[in-house]
């Protein structure tokens, strides 16, 4: 941990700071988001979430998760990039739901419900999750894609930002996945513990810090004595090279 940490010395300007080792990482996504963003202007293609919907609404197999998970990994895989968590950190998170043993939990990012699908599929039966995106149009195409998954039971999905609506939460959560937009990952958290909204032991999984060099947030964490915080290294989303790393942090208050 220690000399991951040492190589995350650079302030954070986030959210496009980046970190020199992933920045391989960040142009091969800048380089696919604007060809895709040049191709969808000019009408040559659909957005590719609409893409991915029309998918999953063609093959997918109703009420089966893995079915979902697996035409949206194939099509990130062989199309184009989607900021979804990815299959390998995917199987993190989901160890660490099981392993949080958590009841009620918090998502800030949401984007197609990959990430919700597999929290949702790894909940045991009286838990529950709450989503929290900001884009209306990527909210509608998680819903159908986790309503079509058969999970919508324990889910709650608010559309807005975090900032606006964490402040209007009441019960507290034992575990937070943080993976909305880089800068306000410390802040969200921060507003988190003022609201009152994390419980003694809670457990927060935090996506991309190598990627876009979440130095503020590490910092954080590790050395604040409220928290017990633990660093994988991992690869990014759907790169066989491009160094990531999720960063697990036990709230001991
Ligand atoms: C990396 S994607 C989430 C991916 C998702 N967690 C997954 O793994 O499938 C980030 C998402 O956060 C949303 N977002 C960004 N800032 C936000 C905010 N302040 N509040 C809520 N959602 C936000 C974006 O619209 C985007 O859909």
């Amino acid at each position: 941990m220690n000399s991951t940490k040492n190589k995350l010395n650079k302030k954070s300007k986030m959210p496009f700071n980046i970190n020199r080792k992933s920045f391989l990482g960040v142009l091969s996504l800048a380089y696919q988001e604007i060809i895709d963003s040049f191709l969808t202007k000019t009408k040559i293609k659909k957005p590719k979430e609409e893409e991915v919907l029309d998918l999953v609404r063609l093959k997918a197999t109703k009420n089966d998760p893995k079915s979902i998970l697996k035409i949206i990994d194939a099509y990130a895989y062989r199309k184009t990039f989607l900021m979804n968590i990815g299959d390998q950190k995917g199987l993190l998170l989901e160890q660490a739901i099981k392993d949080s043993n958590a009841k009620n939990i918090l998502e800030l990012g949401v984007y197609l419900g990959y990430s919700s699908i597999r929290i949702l599929n790894s909940l045991r039966e009286d838990s529950k999750l709450t989503s929290i995106e900001a884009n209306e149009k990527f909210a509608r195409i998680a819903k159908e894609h986790i309503s079509i998954a058969g999970l919508s039971k324990n889910h709650d999905l608010k559309i807005g930002t975090s900032s606006n609506l964490i402040t209007e939460l009441n019960d507290p959560f034992d575990f937070v996945f943080i993976d909305h937009w880089k800068d306000l990952y410390l802040s969200d958290l921060k507003l988190l513990e003022t609201t009152g909204l994390l419980k003694k032991g809670a457990w927060i999984f935090a996506d991309n810090v190598v990627l876009f060099n979440l130095e503020d947030y590490l910092d954080y964490v590790r050395t604040s004595s409220d928290y017990s915080s633990k660093f994988i290294p991992t690869l990014r989303e759907y790169s066989k090279s491009h160094p990531d790393g999720v960063e697990i942090s036990i709230y001991k208050l």
